[in-house]
């Protein structure tokens, strides 16, 4: 039997990205959301929820942009400063000795070091309650070469994705493969 716990956040996986977004100075800053995903595929679209109270979020109001950065495991307790301290304070790139990189694209810096990254510009803002939802377009996305697979795309197994279990606040990697969609299920 099932056992109700209640209206909570949570579900399985959700990812750990930081958010790349200059301030009103063109600093450099990002911050960590686990409430994100794809949500749309034409136009590709990625959505990630930001509290008004961050710094990110005037800075994505403003330049109507944004990056999407995926970190390897390896930059785990990094991505973790990203999202404790606020960009308000200090100088989060600095700090982590993490490179702001120029978009090419779009008015966000992206993180130089993680091997994925999405550069988005902003194409719809929703008020949902405590967190603003802003949509962005895809406009190109990026990935260092050694986590490419021999089709040319990025290989997940590669890249080393981090995800976050909101139930428990914890970090893990990805697991096994259990087998290739929209082909393991066929009947016939
Ligand atoms: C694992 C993790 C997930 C987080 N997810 C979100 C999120 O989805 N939305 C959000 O507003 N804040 C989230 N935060 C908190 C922000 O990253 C944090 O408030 C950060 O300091 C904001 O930075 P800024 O003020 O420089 O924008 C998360 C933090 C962690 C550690």
């Amino acid at each position: 039997m099932k056992k109700s716990i209640g209206a909570k956040t949570i579900v399985f996986p959700t990812p750990v990205w930081l958010v790349g977004n200059y301030d009103q100075d063109g600093k450099p800053n990002a911050a960590v959301v686990a409430w994100g995903g794809i949500c749309c595929s034409t136009p590709p679209c990625v959505a990630v929820s930001l509290r008004e109270a961050t710094y990110s979020h005037g800075n994505i109001v403003r330049r109507k942009a944004f990056t999407v950065n995926v970190p390897s495991e390896t930059y785990v307790k990094e991505a973790d400063y990203f999202g404790i301290v606020s960009g308000r304070e200090e100088d989060k790139f600095s700090t982590a000795g993490l490179t702001a990189a120029k978009s090419e694209l779009v008015d966000a810096p992206y993180v130089q070091e993680f091997p994925l990254i999405l550069e988005c510009k902003l194409l719809h803002t929703f008020e949902l309650g405590l967190h603003t939802q802003f949509v962005g377009e895809i406009m190109d996305v990026k990935a260092d070469e050694v986590v490419l697979g021999k089709d040319g795309l990025p290989d997940m197994e590669k890249v080393k994705p981090i995800i976050f279990a909101p139930s428990v606040r914890t970090y893990h990697g990805v697991g096994r493969f259990l087998g290739d969609a929209f082909s393991i299920g066929r009947r016939t």
